[in-house]
């Protein structure tokens, strides 16, 4: 983000609807560049979804019950966006506002795989599926399966990475392997290995194949990173930079009407007129606001799908999952309604904990969201009882849980495209002097990243536009 330093003319002034990390990434870039901004945030704070809550907030819901957080001290919990991929522009905005960053575990060969009915330690379910696609695949070129498709010395080179990949014996077999885990570890003496592995059919009737692979993917690839104490200090950074008198609070936005001089911007409590507006919010809310833009920027901006999205934190008195399960960091994969369970890649050996008993979306997250705070809760612990035991259940602490898709304001986890298409395409040009920006108007949705480089994208167009009109 050092690289961002925009030239020349920047008198203009521009009225930025909320104040999410699209909006404050949009006012500290043009703020940097000379312009005159003001943000308008309908709820009491800035951040949108970048929320972490600490002992002492409060989070309401849409026609639900008030929660009031009651962690102890340092104990936090990221409600929102919680891991970054090393090659996010996020990255960089910590580390040019001087944030400090730590490991996020996104991969822990320790947290368990529960699929089935059955739980096993990520590294056995791994071991176990690698092993025997090596035995196969071993197999297969053994018998000349290959022989048309690739050459005799390439074949070598295979079975000899096969050997590796599975840890096979010297008939190319896959028959366990110390890489499945103990129930005693070595010490002096060697340990107590894993009962042997279950037969292939068994291994693949375990279903674990889609849990091992979750994380697989660029943007979940590990190493992850997170800000140190929380992911808000992006928000109190960016917030300090762009000058807190800059942003309106509880400014729910109510029209925008584009002139052929400037925008302006009605809200409650008042009104903004500037020569630009930046519209942050998300698309639903958005097509909710009445607007002079024209019926095809209202068509577009119900193209994209809410899509629910929903997380508890339940804190402990004792971090049992370091103590006893010797997990530091990482996620449980289940094929559960609660999806995931993350344990912190923070402050290990403190005295509490909290881990995150869901993270889920869409129909799981709507069935979770629709229950009260105590019925979520209840029914996370009894299904993370499947995987931990009776131990799950007690010395909890506190707890909260937020179902993004009734968070005033903001009414959904990210959104869906059915499909890219033009009304994608539309919306990343202005409406008039009306710009577009947010995750949702890029391929990093449901990433701060997404909005990070979507409001990048539109002040370098806004600034080129002013500067031609000068
Ligand atoms: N960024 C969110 C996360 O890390 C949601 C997401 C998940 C987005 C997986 C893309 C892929 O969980």
């Amino acid at each position: 983000a050092g690289d961002f330093s925009l030239r020349g003319k920047g008198a203009a002034t521009v009225v930025i609807l909320g104040a999410g990390v699209a909006g404050l990434t949009a006012a500290y870039e043009l703020g940097k560049a000379g312009y005159d901004c003001t943000l308008l945030e309908a709820a009491d704070r800035a951040g949108g979804r970048n929320l972490t809550l600490r002992g002492g907030d409060r989070l309401d819901e849409l026609n639900g019950p008030t929660q009031d957080v009651t962690f102890g001290q340092g104990v936090y919990f990221n409600a929102g966006p919680a891991r970054i991929a090393p090659w996010m522009v996020t990255l960089d905005y910590c580390r040019e506002l001087g944030i400090p960053i730590e490991t996020f575990i996104n991969d822990n060969a320790a947290a368990y795989v529960h699929t089935n009915g059955r739980t096993v330690r990520s590294r056995t379910a791994r071991a176990d599926m690698y092993g025997y696609v090596a035995e196969l695949l071993a197999k297969a070129t053994n018998i000349g399966a290959l022989n048309r498709t690739i050459t005799k010395a390439d074949q070598e080179t295979l079975l000899d990475f096969l050997r590796r990949f599975g840890d096979l014996g010297p008939k190319l077999e896959y028959e366990g392997s110390m890489r499945r885990g103990f129930t005693k570890y070595p010490a002096v003496d060697l340990g107590t290995p894993l009962d042997l592995p279950g037969s292939l059919h068994q291994v693949l009737a375990a279903g674990t194949g889609r849990a091992i692979t979750n994380n697989f993917g660029y943007d979940q690839a590990t190493p992850m990173f997170q800000p140190v104490g929380g992911m808000d200090a992006i928000v109190a950074r960016l917030t300090e930079a762009v000058g807190q008198e800059r942003i309106k609070t509880g400014a729910r936005v109510t029209k925008i009407t584009n002139l052929h001089d400037g925008v302006e911007v009605v809200h409650e409590g008042g009104s903004v007129k500037a020569d630009y507006c930046i519209a942050a919010l998300p698309p639903h809310i958005l097509a909710k606001i009445p607007h002079n833009l024209g019926a095809q920027v209202t068509t577009a901006l119900r193209a994209p799908v809410p899509v629910a999205a929903g997380k508890i934190g339940l804190e402990y008195g004792t971090r049992w999952w370091e103590l006893e399960d010797r997990i530091y960091g990482g996620v449980t994969e289940t094929d559960l309604d609660i999806a995931h369970i993350w344990y912190p890649s923070h402050d290990y050996h403190a005295e509490r904990g909290l881990l995150v008993g869901y993270y889920n979306h869409e129909r799981d997250a709507e069935l979770y969201g629709a229950l009260s705070p105590e019925d979520r809760r209840r029914r996370a612990l009894t299904q993370g009882k499947k995987i931990h035991g009776e131990k799950y259940r007690q010395n909890v602490l506190s707890s909260v849980s937020i179902a993004w898709e009734r968070r005033p304001h903001i009414q959904g986890g990210w959104v869906r495209w059915p499909d890219f298409d033009s009304s994608f395409t539309f919306l990343q040009r202005p409406a008039g002097r009306v710009y577009f920006a947010g995750d949702w108007l890029t391929h990093l949705i449901a990433w701060q990243a997404g909005a990070m480089e979507s409001a990048r994208g539109v002040v370098t167009r806004l600034h080129q536009r002013v500067l031609q009109s000068a």
